[in-house]
């Protein structure tokens, strides 16, 4: 199908009408790019996302994030359609960890608990006890009884912060990293931290910044007030509620677009003008009209994998 529509508005347009004659729900993650925001039915965390695809009473999801985020709407959803506008969309920190590794770290731990985050290829899931967002990430380690060991995985970041948070001891974690958070570095934070007056900080738990800024509150090195650990849609709900002005943000680039349209009134400078996922930018809204008309960028999961991956999905959507 050739692109016959040129301007933005009028391909947004043509969007609209089009998800709406065909019965599709478009969902985006907060890192797509604007265009894409404006024409999704639902922008949220990953965690909101895929509780909006396991409600949403459409029969065909398009998704506008990456693949681990479609195969999870296909694996909660097995009798609806789920589509990606590009099937290379993939995420580093999903690539982080293979079926084999887990397979092996669960052999050199018997009777531990898997607690797999949601960044991960729908096999992995298959393998795990719990999956975990980074907003309920603390709450599913608390909901294991304490005498259980845990294999954490793959984000070292969001391991390390929940077994701070947690105080836990007995968890084992995933040497994988996110290569856009693990690039915004505790330097970057604390020059634009220290360099303006009367700001907040908010920071993503995949950050490589997470944990030496947890030892800095805890050394009071700054008000706690001033710095907090959230998912994107926590970043989102935090910021809106704070009676502070200026936010430097820790986390990918595109947040900033719902921030500054929800809050026009505040300020927010990236921790990173760099970090920006590379993966999250292909989808364009070329590509979102495409996928509309030809309906071909089908994300499936084979029925065995679905069916054991959506024990610990499951979990995860029962814990918030
Ligand atoms: P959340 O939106 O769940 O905070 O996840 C961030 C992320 O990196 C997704 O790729
Ligand atoms: Fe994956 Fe990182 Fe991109 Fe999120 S920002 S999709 S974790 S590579």
């Amino acid at each position: 199908m050739t692109l016959l529509v040129q301007s933005a508005s009028a391909l947004k347009e043509e969007i609209l009408r089009l998800k709406k004659e065909k019965d599709v729900v478009i969902l985006a993650h907060n890192y797509q790019i604007p265009d894409v925001q404006d024409v999704a039915d639902f922008t949220g965390d990953s965690l909101g996302l895929s509780r909006q695809a396991a409600t949403v009473p459409q029969k065909t999801i398009l998704f506008c994030g990456v693949n681990f985020m479609a195969e999870t709407a296909a694996i909660i959803s097995p009798d609806k359609k789920v589509l990606l506008p590009d099937l290379e969309a993939g995420c580093s920190l999903s690539d982080s960890i293979t079926i084999d590794e887990l397979k092996e770290w669960k052999k050199q731990h018997p009777g531990a608990i898997a607690v797999g985050y949601v960044n991960t290829t729908a096999e992995i899931k298959s393998e795990l006890d719990y999956c975990c967002t980074s907003s309920n990430a603390v709450n599913v380690v608390k909901a294991i009884p304490e005498d259980k060991e845990i294999l954490f995985l793959p984000d070292m970041f969001l391991g390390s912060y929940v077994a701070k948070v947690t105080g836990r001891k007995n968890m084992h974690i995933w040497a994988g990293e996110c290569h856009v958070h693990a690039g915004i570095t505790p330097d970057d934070v604390r020059e634009k931290l220290d360099s303006m007056k009367d700001t907040e900080f908010v920071i993503h738990p995949e950050c490589s910044c997470t944990t030496p800024m947890m030892y800095d509150v805890a050394d009071g090195k700054y008000d706690d007030k001033k710095v907090t650990v959230l998912s994107t849609e926590g970043m989102l709900n935090h910021v809106k509620k704070s009676n502070t002005k200026n936010f430097v943000v820790a986390t990918e680039t595109g947040i900033l677009y719902r921030m500054r349209k929800d809050n026009p009134e505040k300020n927010f400078v990236p921790a990173s003008e760099k970090a920006e996922c590379q993966y999250m930018k292909m989808i364009t809204l070329e590509k979102v009209y495409e996928t509309l008309v030809n309906q071909k960028n089908v994300v499936t999961v084979p029925k065995e994998i679905a069916d054991k991956a959506r024990l610990a999905i499951d979990r995860m959507l029962a814990i918030s």
